[in-house]
């Protein structure tokens, strides 16, 4: 059968008939909210990079925290810096770092509300890469595993549900979860930046966490845009080395690899629609050249039709509001 039998546009009619055969639905239970946190009190500092994001310090971010859990938000993603860097990034694991005070502060206000610590020493190092540099200038992939495990173990101590560990360096999801074996940890998740891809949308973000090296690029550990069996090897080695979650990272140009990825593993599929798609959808807004809210929508359904189970987003706060 064909036309005129068949006319598409009959479930188009209505809002009710569009409603009803909707094959794709965003839930406020979906989102992640990533909030920024570094030393200091009583700081609420707007970031200039993205708009309406803040820095918080550790004893202002619990009011932050409270409206989260208000919005029915059930996670944020915490990210630190530290004014005080050196070569290793010590101040990453330091017991009253910035994340981890914020962490207890939230955990004790908010003991429903998930608290997620991206794993990282970018922010920390005074040369700006995600791993230790050795004197050839090269990133020593094991002994920045070693430091990252310390990184994640310091936040599992502070109370953090899940950490996720976002410098993609060889085997640290194996370093981390051995680090949390070992030290009675066995509750804490891993939502591992599995397909993180060297991206230019990532341009925002290096403003708010100050975290760009000073020399270089992330190409030697983070992915390269055209591969895609890649990411599934990436994928499949941190589920084996012990990930309960796994990511893709950017989203939007990488809904293929989200749809893959979904397609092949059994757990959890986070997406990160980065400081990038989110500020592009704002300075396209503000330009007046689209609709912000119907493309904030367009643009996250997307990425949970492509087969994500969770989004971590800028937008989280207004999506749980349009979503009321
Ligand atoms: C740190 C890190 C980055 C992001 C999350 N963790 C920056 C980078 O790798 O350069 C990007 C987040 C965003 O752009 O929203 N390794």
């Amino acid at each position: 059968m064909g036309f005129p039998e068949n006319r598409m546009r009959r479930l188009r009619s209505s809002d009710a008939m569009r409603k009803m055969v909707r094959q794709t639905s965003l839930n406020v239970n979906d989102l992640i909210y990533p909030l920024f946190v570094k030393e200091g009190v009583q700081i609420k500092q707007e970031i200039p990079s993205m708009k309406d994001c803040f820095y918080f310090s550790p004893d202002s971010i619990v009011d932050e925290a409270k409206e989260i859990q208000r919005l029915g938000i059930p996670a944020i993603l915490l990210f630190g810096q530290s004014a005080e860097r050196d070569e290793q990034g010590s101040q990453a694991w330091a017991e009253d770092g910035a994340v981890q005070q914020a962490v207890r502060a939230i955990k004790k206000a908010c003991p429903q509300l998930l608290v997620i610590t991206d794993v990282c020493l970018c922010a920390y190092t005074s040369h700006g890469h995600c791993g230790v540099v050795n004197n050839n200038g090269k990133i020593d992939n094991d002994k920045s595993c070693d430091l990252l495990a310390k990184v994640a173990l310091s936040h599992a101590q502070a109370g953090a549900d899940i950490i996720a560990p976002s410098d993609m360096m060889d085997g640290r999801v194996g370093y981390i979860r051995q680090a949390f074996e070992e030290n009675g940890f066995h509750d804490t998740a891993i939502m591992a930046y599995s397909a993180k891809y060297a991206s230019a949308f990532y341009g925002p973000f290096r403003d708010i966490a100050d975290s760009a090296p000073t020399s270089g690029d992330r190409k030697t550990y983070q992915m390269d845009p055209a591969n895609a069996d890649e990411a599934m090897a990436e994928i499949g080695l941190d589920i084996e080395e012990g990930a309960d979650i796994v990511m893709v990272k950017p989203a939007i140009c990488f809904l293929d690899i989200i749809r893959r990825a979904k397609a092949g593993f059994d757990i959890p599929l986070a997406a990160y629609n980065v400081s990038g798609e989110y500020m592009m959808i704002n300075a396209a807004a503000d330009a007046g050249v689209l609709d912000r809210k119907t493309a904030i929508m367009e643009m996250l359904v997307s990425i949970k039709r492509a087969g994500a189970d969770i989004i971590i987003t800028y937008f989280a706060k207004e999506v749980a509001k349009l979503l009321k």
